[in-house]
């Protein structure tokens, strides 16, 4: 199969990832239909409409649209049965075991079986537990189509993350893993043809599942560890900032910044696929569990050190800024916010949360009493969680005339000084 066979797609999952890489590839000609089970975002992509705040989607979307080549339904069955090509970028994300949670792509899995023609290419791209794909792979055989003889399955994880993703599709090295040489092959020239990224093959399914999580693990211990070393820093009275700067000149060093915890539905997520699954294969991956600990740790440990410096939270009401894990980014997916709330109420804290993207009744929706201007808050307790741009500018003097008392920068966005000069306690990330 050459890349020439490649000329109809289908992406199922047109979201925050699908929908750019849909994108992408209906610009680089060819047709591409976007599966999603929500319908308003279905029309939405038929009308044009960008649904997601990623830069360039809007203008490569209504080009797309305009061009004929691409389109979005509802209807992924059909979609699959006129593809040379789908790939599957529906969530997987944990059950309240830690476990990951499979049976919505088990039911993609399914339905592509029902619907694959002969001699298609079916990529899993969503990140999974090692040994997932070939599970999915005879799930899909179970309708009477046989992986590597029938049809070609790959895993190719997607690694660009969102906001950037249409900067990177196009030069992060796409990683493939085949059931076979043949299947690999044909991803590999599929993926150079598709996207335009150099291809990265490695020897198997597995190695490629096992990259993407080694990839997440890697940058979740790196920011433990960073997270640690700046408590260490705190304790010693010394800037980690400078340290981290100093140490990461050598060519060997690469500590990541470290804060008041990690979100997303990727970091703080995929490490837990691979920790159970070690774990029934003998081996400990006690650095990765170490690590979601210290991370998941970091907003108890600000508010033992608010506590220590200006006592008990009983009674107190605190403010968290932001809810989004990362700035100017409407996503709260396993942000540590939650994180910050329910600890805060275990402390006996009333809890507000502020975010200039999420309107009060969103924030309601989630479980968070919001405030709109902080004056209002009268809290004498603010945390820093997400540092978008408006929190750079904050009038603490002001604020200290509302009560405020201590400020926690779980981002290290100001500068010390300047609280201090407001009246406030100010208590950074590894800042002296
Ligand atoms: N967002 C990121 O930054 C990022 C980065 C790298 C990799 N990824 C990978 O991409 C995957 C998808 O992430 P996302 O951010 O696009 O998620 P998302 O929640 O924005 O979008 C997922 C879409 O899939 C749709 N969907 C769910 N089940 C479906 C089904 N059975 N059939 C059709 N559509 C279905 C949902 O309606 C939703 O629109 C993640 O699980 C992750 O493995 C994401």
């Amino acid at each position: 199969m050459t890349a020439q066979s490649f000329r109809r797609v289908a992406v199922i999952g047109a979201g925050k990832m699908g929908l750019p890489i849909a994108c992408h590839m209906a610009g680089r000609g060819l047709h591409v239909t976007a599966c999603d089970l929500n319908a308003e975002l279905v029309a939405a992509i038929n009308r044009a409409e960008c649904p997601f705040d990623e830069p360039g989607l809007a203008e490569l979307l209504a080009r797309a649209r305009r061009d004929g080549h691409l389109e979005a339904t509802t209807q992924t069955a059909a979609a699959v049965g006129e593809a040379d090509a789908i790939l599957v970028l529906v969530p997987v994300l944990l059950t309240p075991e830690r476990e990951a949670d499979l049976a919505g792509i088990e039911a993609v899995a399914r339905l592509i079986g029902k619907a694959v023609r002969a001699g298609a290419l079916v990529s899993f791209e969503t990140t999974l537990p090692v040994g997932t794909t070939r599970r999915l792979g005879a799930l899909i055989a179970e309708q009477g189509r046989e992986p590597g003889r029938d049809f070609r399955l790959v895993f190719s994880p997607e690694r660009v993350k969102s906001r950037l993703v249409l900067e990177r599709l196009g030069t992060t090295p796409k990683i493939v893993g085949g059931l076979t040489p043949a299947c690999a092959e044909a991803g590999a020239a599929f993926y150079a043809a598709a996207l335009g990224a150099p291809v990265l093959r490695v020897d198997s399914l597995e190695a490629a599942e096992f990259a993407k999580l080694a990839d997440m693990i890697y940058r979740d211990a790196n920011i433990a560890l960073a997270n640690e070393l700046a408590r260490y820093a705190e304790a010693l009275g010394v800037d980690f900032a400078a340290v981290r700067a100093a140490a990461n000149t050598s060519g060997e060093a690469q500590l990541l910044l470290p804060g008041i915890g990690v979100g997303g539905h990727c970091t703080p997520v995929y490490p837990w696929f691979a920790i159970g699954d070690a774990e029934r294969h003998g081996v400990e991956l006690a650095l990765a569990a170490d690590a979601r600990a210290v991370n998941d740790g970091q907003g108890a440990w600000m508010l033992d050190r608010i506590e220590r410096a200006t006592g008990s939270l009983r009674g107190r009401t605190a403010v968290v800024l932001g809810l989004g894990f990362r700035p100017g980014v409407k996503e709260h997916v396993c942000s540590p916010a939650f994180l910050l709330r329910d600890e805060l109420e275990r402390r006996g804290a009333r809890v507000l949360v502020h975010d200039p993207l999420y309107a009060t009744e969103e924030l309601a929706a989630l479980g968070f009493a919001g405030v709109v201007r902080l004056e209002d808050a009268r809290a004498d307790t603010l945390i820093l969680n997400t540092a978008h741009v408006p929190y750079e500018a904050l009038d603490f003097a002001s604020l200290a005339t509302h009560g405020l008392r201590v400020v926690a920068d779980g981002r290290n966005l100001w500068d010390p000084a300047a609280v201090r000069a407001a009246g406030l306690v100010y208590l950074g990330v590894g800042r002296p």
